[in-house]
């Protein structure tokens, strides 16, 4: 019988709270169903997702982060202490079992942790207030810091992680360098109207809603450029796709017209959405998205101009007059022609921001592009090519009421050696609502902020 005591692991150098002459360092529950733990007699740590008593056995279902696998505890393997100890133990209770590994067809993932030792970390001190039963996605909001253990969120919280590690890696890998740039600015990006403006000592200050302009000043030290960063939107319609505070996915690059640039947006796309297929088959299962539809997520994606979407909606249905941004209703109504991305290219440039390059063939419109998710989801980036003339920009700047003086410093990159450039922002919450085909964006990310949220 080992002694229950708490050892200094010198393999792993994690605390064991169990010791004794043959000391096992601690198994991750994603180690233990790969089978890839070289140990029979493993140590695994974690929080009682679920419990089952019968016949004389507790089933135990025991998450740790890196997966969810069953423990069974049997009176009189173990002492009948730990036995009590764990029959009265409520749900989300911390736990250290000790144990080996079998194979159990009827285990979820095949195998179980048979214990023979255990004990209860730190009991939890009332029932977990989030059951098995429907519960309201307000309750479940209120109640986010615990609802954050579900297996939904924990499946949404890895593709987030995934999607982040393969935009770092495609971008690593074809030559644009990582850049930071402040998240208080002095001036709008995206227009005044979901403007956050905060106290900035005895100034006024913004959050900003992107990294563009600074972008295009790092693009004359470091050439091509991505950043990955929170974007702050003061939405102030209730919608299933706008957060206040959401991930944005950025990209520059020199020497780059708007063909260049919708090149690198669906070669970026496909790569994160191949590296899904291939890490994250158990969490796109779980939210039934068909491999089959991201597997034909290839370049070149279809592109449609503003113009051929327009007839495409049909004027009546669409609800807009020609040159109106496309909303979400007919974002909706173009999405269901499509079975994978798409691009639309050329809005005008009433329904765009200042920056963006108006079209030399047709001034009307503008060398901008979005890229469309299917099924509903609609826009997931957006971009284009920028107004490289000083005049040009200053005209526009002019034209859209806004304040040269504001954009000062902008306006100085025109001075200085101005060159064919573009770029785009990727919504990392849009991405993973699409991919796991969620109802609502505010579930792409842990703690959502919306226009009625700011707790927890
Ligand atoms: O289309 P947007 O406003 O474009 C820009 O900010 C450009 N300055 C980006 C650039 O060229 N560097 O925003 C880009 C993307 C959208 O396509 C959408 O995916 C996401 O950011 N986004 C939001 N995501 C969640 N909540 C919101 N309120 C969002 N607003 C934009
Ligand atoms: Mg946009």
């Amino acid at each position: 019988m080992l002694a229950l005591g708490f050892l200094n692991n010198p393999r792993s150098g994690r605390t064991l709270s169990f010791g004794g002459p043959e000391m096992q360092p601690v198994a991750t529950v994603r180690e233990i169903l790969l089978g890839t733990f070289d140990a029979k007699h493993v140590i695994v740590r974690g929080w009682l997702q679920n419990k089952r008593i019968g016949g004389g056995i507790i089933f135990l279902l025991l998450r740790d982060g890196s997966g969810v696998v069953q423990c069974t505890l049997r009176k009189g393997k173990v002492d009948d202490k730990t036995f009590e100890e764990f029959q009265s133990a409520r749900i989300e209770s911390s736990v250290e079992l000790r144990g080996e590994v079998k194979p159990d067809p009827r285990a979820p993932g095949g195998r179980e942790v048979q214990v023979d030792e255990g004990r209860v970390v730190h009991p939890a001190l009332e029932e977990f207030p989030i059951a098995k039963q429907f519960h309201g996605p307000e309750f479940l909001l209120d109640k986010r810091h615990l609802f954050v253990r579900s297996d939904k969120m924990r499946s949404i919280l890895r593709v987030r992680a995934v999607v982040l590690s393969a935009v770092r890696e495609w971008f690593d890998e074809h030559g644009f360098t990582e850049v930071h740039v402040p998240s208080l600015t002095s001036a709008a990006v995206e227009g005044g109207a979901t403007l956050f403006e905060v106290k900035y000592f005895d100034q006024k200050a913004y959050l900003t809603q992107s990294w563009q302009l600074y972008a295009e000043a790092l693009i004359a030290s470091v050439g091509s450029i991505y950043t990955i960063a929170p974007s702050f939107r003061a939405e102030k319609s209730r919608t299933r796709r706008h957060l206040t505070e959401y991930w944005h996915v950025e990209a520059e690059a020199p020497w780059c017209d708007l063909n260049c640039i919708i090149g690198v947006e669906e070669r970026l796309l496909s790569h994160i959405v191949a590296t899904l297929v291939e890490k994250c088959k158990t969490e796109l299962a779980l939210f039934e998205r068909k491999l089959e539809d991201l597997e034909k997520v290839k370049p070149p994606f279809e592109r449609v101009t503003y113009d051929q979407a327009f007839k495409m909606i049909g004027e009546e249905k669409s609800g807009i007059k020609w040159g109106d941004d496309l909303g979400y209703e007919q974002e909706k109504l173009l999405t269901v022609k499509f079975d994978r991305p798409f691009f639309v290219t050329h809005y005008p440039k009433k329904a765009k921001a200042f920056y963006h390059l108006p079209d030399p063939s047709n001034p009307e419109v503008t060398l901008s592009v979005d890229c469309l998710a299917p099924e509903g989801y609609g826009e997931i980036t957006g971009g284009g090519q920028r107004i490289e003339n000083y005049d040009a920009l200053l005209a526009r700047i002019r034209e859209e009421g806004l304040d040269p003086k504001s954009y000062e410093w902008y306006l100085d990159l025109r001075k200085f050696g101005s060159v064919t450039h573009s770029g785009f922002g990727l919504g990392l919450e849009r991405v993973v609502s699409w991919v796991c085909r969620l109802d609502h964006i505010r579930d792409a990310i842990a703690f959502p902020r919306l226009i009625n949220r700011i707790y927890p």
